[in-house]
């Protein structure tokens, strides 16, 4: 049975993003960001691809365990850190690196001898995680008299605007970062798929890319393949009926949208129970055998509805596109007022999703890479 919702997982455009951001920041590590289930994407399904990243990158020890579980043996960094002595042990056994922005973390480690590669992190704008930049000198003195000596100690920081090109607080991050950097003796990283794409100046030593490696523009205003990514998630239904609607009909709970001409709806086989943003407007395309049409009326649990008018020959069964290569996830968020980031999170357990693109075989080997 043909499966009514699925997100299609393009293990080759995976691929090619990390080469991209392999490109674009050639000379530093990438380090792939695959928290929250690879965006969404299903973790083991893409490991065989982002596990040929220098370094994984994850929000919480519940997610670095999935990847130890899976199998993958390199290295992975915590990035919000550890909150108490006993994450600090289970941090240690599964090897993980650890970002370190507040002082009780620095605390646990000054009375646990285990010794960690760690990522000190400094506030250099964005007001969210990290140090004050005027502590890192005392920080650095406690970090040099750890009972068990750091294995590597980096510095990192997160922008906080680096999505809006030219903008003046970034510039202000990477000034207030470079002079850090400048009298810093070990690797330091600064830049997520924004800085990658946008800020060569902050590449450093380590790129954080998240966003980037799953073709979702981390750019305002700019799409996927304006950037030269590739859509990794293809999110499909299919075309369950095809009706006549005259003009000046409505359809659709709340009776949203009217017709303006006489033409045909297609109820498409996915709703917000599946994952598809509810509050979608009028208008949000969808492709259908290459062409697109638009949402009429509000997107209900299971199905949604769309204008297909008459001219082209629709029928029941067809595969529609809600976001992929021919409708890009950040016009469908653009339409549903928010970020393709969240909309590829978003998809619920009963869409099956399929990774494909690659043979067993290629993924053997780089499983083994
Ligand atoms: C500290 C840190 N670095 C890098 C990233 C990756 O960001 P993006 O997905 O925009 O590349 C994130 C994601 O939120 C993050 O929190």
């Amino acid at each position: 049975m043909e499966p009514r919702v699925q997100a299609r997982i393009d293990l080759v455009a995976l691929q090619h993003n990390l080469r991209r951001a392999r490109e674009l920041a050639a000379g530093a590590k990438v380090m792939a960001v695959v928290k929250a289930n690879a965006y969404g994407h299903g973790l083991r399904g893409c490991l065989p691809v982002l596990s040929q990243a220098d370094a994984l990158a994850v929000a919480t020890l519940e997610e670095a365990g999935k990847l130890r579980g899976a199998g993958f043996t390199g290295r992975v960094l915590l990035l919000e850190g550890v909150g108490s002595a006993a994450e600090l042990q289970q941090a240690h056994q599964w090897s993980l690196d650890l970002v370190v922005h507040q002082p009780y973390q620095l605390a646990l480690l000054e009375q646990q001898r285990l010794d960690f590669s760690l990522w000190l992190k400094v506030d250099t704008g964005m007001h969210r995680l990290g140090f004050p930049l005027e502590d890192l000198p005392s920080l650095t003195e406690r970090l040099l008299k750890l009972p068990v000596p750091a294995r590597e100690v980096l510095l990192m920081s997160h922008f906080c605007c680096a999505d809006q090109p030219g903008d003046t607080r970034t510039r202000l991050q990477i000034e207030r970062f470079a002079q850090l950097a400048a009298n810093w003796p070990g690797a330091c990283s600064l830049a997520n798929s924004a800085g990658i794409l946008q800020w060569p100046e902050s590449h450093y030593d380590w790129v954080r890319a998240g966003a980037m490696l799953y073709g979702i523009s981390p750019v305002a205003d700019k799409t996927a393949t304006d950037l030269g990514l590739q859509p990794a998630m293809c999110f499909q239904a299919q075309v369950l009926a095809v009706n006549p609607v005259k003009a000046g009909e409505q359809v659709g709970y709340g009776a949203r949208w009217q017709s303006p001409r006489d033409s045909r709806i297609a109820i498409v086989s996915a709703g917000y129970g599946d994952g598809y943003p509810r509050h979608a407007a009028d208008g949000t395309p969808v492709a259908i055998d290459g062409h697109r049409y638009p949402l009429a009326g509000r997107v209900s649990m299971d199905m949604l509805a769309v204008d297909v008018g008459l001219e082209r020959d629709i029928r029941p069964g067809m595969p529609v596109e809600l976001w992929g290569r021919e409708v890009a996830v950040d016009t469908v968020a653009g339409y549903a007022g928010t970020i393709g980031y969240e909309l590829v999170l978003r998809l619920t357990s009963r869409v099956q999703v399929i990774h494909e693109g690659l043979e067993n075989e290629q993924l053997l080997q780089h499983a083994a890479t």
